[in-house]
Formats: structure tokens, C-alpha cells, sequence
């Protein structure tokens, strides 16, 4: 595995590989790799395919009193990971190319409305931050493919709305949410949880699943979203939002939607965790 940390190295190695007829696939994330991280990469392995992975913690999308300083770091357990995987290129982009001027000065990708509700609305600046890196990050890969997991839904449908509106040159594929046993996603984060908190944690997933059951069978929506937030905090769960959404923008879903997602981000003790399931509604 090459590991590369200056934009020119990058941009040479893939240059090469294009010019051999390879076709680039990209992974950007920021470390502390578990297996949802690595499914992503499966996704994209192929024959002619030159797999890249980004490792970057990016401090433009954490809020000042979020965990950038604290977010885990772990280099030498994903660098094995990364090469048992079969990964051709991992890039570590060094902070003084991605953001010349320090990350409050850099130019910005913002997706109006749709990064401005629920995470966004919880995590301002947080959207904006992923779209300028990933933005930044494709210039750099200059990927045909990149893949991003359903589990951060939201961040997934405000990439492909970046790519779609900047007419960018690569195709987004998603991969489902990897989970624990207990149903638990996995999440770099979980690892904050104490051991009490891990077993309670499960149990979003749970009330989500209770939440599509009644949006299912037809329960009013507003209704079926009070019995969920009120199950959520008889878990000991601080809710910050549990709600149904279109899937493909995250509207307020109309009479003749079918297309759902259910969504909710809470806080166990200090740590936050989000999920969501993607459900079909039969209208007839
Ligand atoms: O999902 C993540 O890990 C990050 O938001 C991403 C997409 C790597 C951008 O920093």
C-alpha cells in the first residue's frame, strides 16, 4: 500500500493510474477505522479498480465545544487494516494543504436547507464542513466512485446534493449500516459509552424500529413520534430529534410519500449517537 501525504504525490499516482486505464475509487474518512468503515471499502473493490482511502480528522466540522482534540487516532491500527484490506493508496492529508490559511479562512461548499435541519440544526457549521472537505478531497482523488455509509444519512443525501449541483465527475454509492449484535451501528464514537451506557445504547435502534412499525401500519405520524420520543426517554435517553422524513430530501412527508426514512439523534451521558432506517410505505 502506497501512503502518500502531499496533494502533487496524489495527484501524479492517480494520473498514472488513469492513464493505465484504472478507474479511481475513494474512500474518505477520518480513522479509527471499524468494520462499517471497511464494508465501504469492499463496496468498491474490483478488478481495474485503484481503491484509495483518506484518513483525516477535519476541524471544520466540529463544533468548539464537540471532541476534535479528544477524537480517537488510532494511524497504526488502520494502516494494517487498510493493507489486509488490499487498499492501493492511503492518503494523509497534512492540515497546511487542505486548509492554507487555517480552516476559518478556507472557502466554503454550503448546501442551503437541507444542512441546515436536524444534524445541521443541532451541529451548525457541521455540514458545511464535511461538503468543503469532500469537496476538496475529490479535487485532490479526482475519484470515478466514492462510496459513504446509509448510517449518516443525512451527510450522504448532502453529498450527493453537493455532486448533483456542482455537476462533479463522480458517482456516490452508499452501503448499509453495519451493526453490532444488539443492533447497536457502529460508530467510532461508541467507544465514549461506559459500560452501562453500551448496553443501554441498543435500544435506539429498538425504538426506531417501533417508530417504522407504527408509521408502517398507517398510526398517525405525530402521534407515533410522541410514543417514540417518550419510549426513547424511558431508555434514559436525552432525545435531541426522532423523526419521519422523505427520503430523498429529508421533506416533511406529504399524503402520496412513500418513500420514508425514520431518523433520530439522542445523547447517552456526554455522547451523542444517531441512526436511522430507510422504510417503504405502501399508499393503496
Ligand atoms: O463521515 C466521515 O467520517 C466524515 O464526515 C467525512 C465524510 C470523512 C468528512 O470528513
Amino acid at each position: 500500500m502506497l501512503t502518500f501525504n502531499t496533494i502533487q504525490q496524489v495527484r501524479q499516482q492517480v494520473a498514472d493510474w488513469k492513464q493505465q486505464g484504472r478507474r479511481i475509487a475513494f474512500v474518505p474518512t477520518m480513522g479509527n477505522l471499524h468494520a462499517g468503515h471497511l464494508s465501504l471499502m469492499e463496496q468498491l473493490k474490483g478488478d481495474e479498480v485503484c481503491l484509495i482511502v483518506s484518513i483525516y480528522v477535519n476541524p471544520l466540522q466540529f463544533g468548539k465545544n464537540e471532541d476534535f482534540g479528544t477524537y480517537p487516532r488510532t494511524l497504526d491500527e488502520d494502516s494494517q487494516k487498510l493493507e489486509q484490506l488490499g487498499v492501493d493508496l492511503l492518503y494523509l492529508p497534512e492540515s497546511t494543504e487542505i486548509y492554507p490559511d487555517g480552516p476559518e479562512a478556507a472557502t466554503r461548499v454550503i448546501v442551503p436547507g437541507l444542512a441546515d435541519i436536524l444534524e445541521g440544526e443541532s451541529r451548525p457549521g457541521f455540514f458545511t464542513g464535511v461538503a468543503t472537505v469532500v469537496n476538496k478531497l475529490f479535487n485532490i482523488v479526482q475519484p470515478d466512485v466514492a462510496c459513504f455509509g446509509a448510517k449518516d444519512y443525512q451527510q450522504l443525501q448532502i453529498i450527493r446534493r453537493m455532486v448533483a449541483d456542482l455537476a462533479m465527475p463522480v458517482e456516490i454509492v452508499s452501503a448499509p449500516t453495519i451493526r453490532e449484535p444488539d443492533g447497536l451501528a457502529m460508530s467510532s464514537r461508541n467507544q465514549y459509552l461506559t459500560a452501562e451506557e453500551r448496553i443501554h445504547a441498543a435500544k435506539l435502534n429498538v425504538c426506531l424500529q417501533h417508530l417504522v412499525k407504527d408509521a408502517s401500519q398507517g398510526t398517525d405520524s405525530n402521534y407515533a413520534v410522541i410514543h417514540a420520543t417518550q419510549e426513547l426517554e424511558a431508555n434514559a435517553f436525552n432525545v435531541d430529534y426522532i423523526v419521519v422524513r422523505r427520503q430523498q430530501d429529508l421533506g416533511v412527508p406529504e399524503p402520496g410519500d412513500t418513500q420514508l426514512v425514520a431518523l433520530a439523534a439522542v445523547k447517552l451521558g456526554k455522547t451523542r449517537l444517531i441512526d436511522n432506517i430507510c422504510f417503504e410505505i405502501n399508499n393503496t
